[in-house]
């Protein structure tokens, strides 16, 4: 049985991570979409939110499950059992830091697999920070958000 993780902040979940969880799910028995702590990047959600979210969001794909992490990917990754991660790569300025972690995820734990989904053409320009900037300006994100994370921004703001 193939496992995966798909790991990020998810602060919020956008219709681009969705994209690469939908497309992931196809490729593999079980998704794990790992939600990170990240403390460090101060998220507008909680963990406790963005886990519930990503939740919502992910029920349609029936071999997705969501899960909170702290600390590091490749001691997660082997707590459930895995060794394979994928990741959505945007634009070329995604590709330096995405192979600097992959090298250094390899170099942590010998054998262990980034695979890379190309995002679909219409989720090229968007990120978590874009959609929370227009929910705080004001403006809807529901073009690019599902409909939990639309409601739960007009919440915040
Ligand atoms: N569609 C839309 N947005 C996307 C996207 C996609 N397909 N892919 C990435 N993004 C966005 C994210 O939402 C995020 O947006 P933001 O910065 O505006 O909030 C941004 O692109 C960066 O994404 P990503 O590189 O996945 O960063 P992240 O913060 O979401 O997740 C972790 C990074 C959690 C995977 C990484 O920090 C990690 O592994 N942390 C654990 C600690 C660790 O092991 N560190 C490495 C060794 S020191």
């Amino acid at each position: 049985m193939k496992k995966a993780l798909v790991p990020g902040t998810f602060d919020p979940i956008t219709n681009g991570h969705l994209d690469i969880i939908g497309r992931a799910s196809a490729l593999v028995d079980e998704v794990i979409l790992a939600v990170a702590a990240s403390k460090k990047k101060q998220p507008l959600f909680t963990l406790e939110e963005r886990v519930e979210l990503a939740q919502e969001a992910c029920a349609p794909f029936s071999n997705v499950n969501v899960l909170p992490f702290e600390g590091l990917l490749v001691d997660f990754a082997k707590e459930c059992g895995t060794s394979i991660v994928i990741k959505g790569l945007r634009a070329i300025t995604d590709f330096e830091y995405e192979f600097q972690m992959a090298a250094l995820n390899d170099h942590l734990s010998k054998g262990f697999e980034t695979i890379f989904i190309m995002s679909s053409p219409e989720y090229m320009f968007l990120s978590s920070s874009i959609v929370r900037e227009l929910a705080s300006l004001k403006t809807p994100a529901d073009d690019f958000v599902p409909a939990c994370v639309s409601q739960a921004l007009r919440n915040k703001y």
